[in-house]
């Protein structure tokens, strides 16, 4: 592996540039063979046909030919960027996490995205925003794979296929491109009513963010922190904007798209261009990690669930800059590979089955997306940490292995490098204990309450925001063409809130139906800080 650019704010662009620049007094072949023409082919006679034995036309065709990658199968259109963590050291009492240590310093790069559009869709659309954070720290690379929303659509994996068929554009005309507008995806999320928390978050001003610089970022899944002693605790981990959270309203976010549809793309470019770093706090909510995996009866495995901050506040651990802009996109940007299973000693997973799901998803389409098994060599996806790994071989290797036995231990290469059980700096899995169990396919019971949350989230809200996202239902009900669609999600806004079923049925012209479900009946404010006393689930 080559070495690691520094730029001139210091961040790693983790491209070697000398080996990949294009440059000198002439141009080349791909062999480095001198031309003399790249504007003609060679011909038998100025009018005559062309000649098969044109290397350089057929190099120069060919390769043009191949320069597409295929997009993320989500995710698909993003912007990155470089930059800095530097962690405070106030973690150091939970995780052992040596990028978390007092002054610990971190290259990093990250990549925003929107969800549902293809690589060329606009930036202001509707939409949850991914935010996805790659630590290049001296244990191996951690990657915090989050969005912009704190809760997620689905609480298993099994489901991840069907929620993005639904919300991607219909299979026949493919559109709309925009996330929300159309039957199937309300079909979705009106049957799965799991979605609801998710949706409402989506159709408040949380889904049109302003800048990708104003938005919080949120690991969602809860994680297992383990400290030096090996104690462990849970955690779930938060991205804190210093600009603050500002979002468009949707007269805005309909505008800019037309106007300039690179909006977010330009905006966070253009803002470290000017050195204007964007700036994050990584913050942490901790829970103690008993058997049940709850927190003041919510659980803490139900990725559709928040933590209320007043039950537990979000403790600052570290500041992240972004300082410099990648100087390719393909290489840096679109060749990235993130990955939730990208873990170091430290950090651990929990049993949350929509996080199992994704531990084995990146890995497969990335093998597929980035042609082969060895694209941990792109110099973007290159760990800073030394590498000595039995991966050998298979499409794109660049790596030049030495030695003649690719296993261990062995008695030819140095034997084994192993001290089993010894080495404490090793990545060890936390050994939780595994409860009894009958293997079925079940939620827990847990898993039920689809409503209550939601509503603490519509309590929470200003006057003006609950106006927002009532125009927001309206607005995109109205595009659905199933009558039995729009009575159906109108069901389950009487299950949030009265007021807001009524608005919106009122706007679509249909009469509003009664809550299924007793409603939370508390004060906005109180029912956030009396959480932990009155949760339902108790
Ligand atoms: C891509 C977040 C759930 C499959 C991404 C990206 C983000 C993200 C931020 C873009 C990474 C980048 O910029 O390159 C999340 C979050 C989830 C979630 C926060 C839930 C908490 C899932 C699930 C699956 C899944 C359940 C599948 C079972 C994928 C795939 C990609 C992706 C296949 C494309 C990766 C690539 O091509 O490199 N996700 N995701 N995600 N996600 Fe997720």
């Amino acid at each position: 592996s080559g070495p690691d650019t520094v730029t001139p704010t210091g961040a790693a662009t983790g491209v070697d540039r000398a080996s990949v620049a294009q440059h000198g007094p002439y141009l080349t072949t791909a062999q480095g063979a001198r031309l003399y023409d790249s504007d003609h082919s060679l011909k038998a006679g100025a009018r005559g046909p062309v000649l098969l034995q044109d290397h350089h036309l057929r190099e120069k065709i060919t390769h043009f030919d191949h320069e597409r990658i295929p997009e993320r199968v989500v995710h698909a259109r993003g912007a990155a960027a470089h930059g800095v963590f530097h962690a405070y050291g106030t973690a150091s009492e939970v995780t052992k996490a040596a990028f978390l240590g007092k002054e610990a310093t971190t290259p990093v790069f990250v990549r925003f995205s929107t969800v549902l559009g293809s690589r060329g869709s606009s930036d202001t659309v509707r939409d949850t925003r991914g935010f996805a954070t790659k630590f290049y720290t001296s244990e191996g690379t951690f990657d915090l794979v989050g969005n912009n929303i704190p809760v997620f659509f689905i609480q298993d994996a099994i489901k991840f296929p069907d929620i993005i068929h639904a919300a991607k554009p219909h299979p026949d005309r493919e559109i709309p491109q925009a996330q929300s507008a159309h039957d199937t995806f309300w079909d979705f999320v009106t049957l799965h009513t799991e979605a609801t928390h998710h949706t409402l978050w989506n159709m408040s001003d949380r889904g049109i963010p302003r800048s990708y610089r104003t938005m919080e970022g949120f690991g969602i899944h809860t994680f297992r922190l383990v400290n030096a002693e090996g104690a462990t605790t849970l955690v779930k981990f938060h991205w804190k904007p210093k600009l603050g959270v500002h979002s468009l309203v949707w007269e805005e976010a309909q505008i800019i798209n037309g106007m300039d549809p690179d909006f977010h793309r330009r905006d966070l470019a253009d803002a470290i261009e000017a050195g204007a770093f964007p700036q994050w706090e990584l913050g942490i909510q901790t829970f103690p990690d008993t058997p049940e995996q709850t927190f003041e009866g919510i659980d803490l495995l139900d990725p559709t669930n928040i933590v209320p901050e007043e039950l537990a506040p979000v403790q600052p651990v570290g500041l992240l800059t972004l300082n410099a802009n990648p100087s390719n996109y393909f290489a840096e940007t679109e060749q990235v590979a993130f990955h939730p299973g990208h873990l170091v000693p430290g950090i651990d997973i929990t049993d949350d089955p929509l996080l199992s799901g994704r531990l084995f998803s990146y890995l497969d389409t990335q093998i597929s997306r980035l042609g082969g098994p060895n694209f941990a060599q792109i110099p973007v996806n290159r760990t800073h940490a030394p590498v000595n790994d039995m991966l050998r071989d298979g499409m794109h290797q660049t790596a030049v292995h030495a030695g003649a036995a690719p296993y261990r231990p062995n008695s030819l290469d140095g034997g084994c490098p192993f001290k089993a059980g010894a080495d404490t700096s090793a990545y060890i899995e936390v050994p939780v204990e595994v409860p009894e169990a009958r293997k079925v396919r079940d939620a827990p019971a847990s898993f039920a309450d689809h409503f209550t949350q939601p509503r603490l989230f519509w309590l929470s809200m200003t006057p003006v925001e609950r106006e927002h996202i009532i125009a927001a239902y309206t607005f995109e009900l109205g595009k659905c063409y199933e009558q039995a669609i729009k009575e159906r999600a109108l069901r389950v806004l009487a299950n949030i809130d009265p007021e807001l079923c009524e608005q919106v049925a009122k706007g679509l012209g249909l009469p509003a139906p009664e809550a299924t479900v007793p409603l939370l009946a508390l004060d906005p404010s109180p029912a956030l800080s009396q959480l932990g006393r009155t949760w339902p689930l108790d």
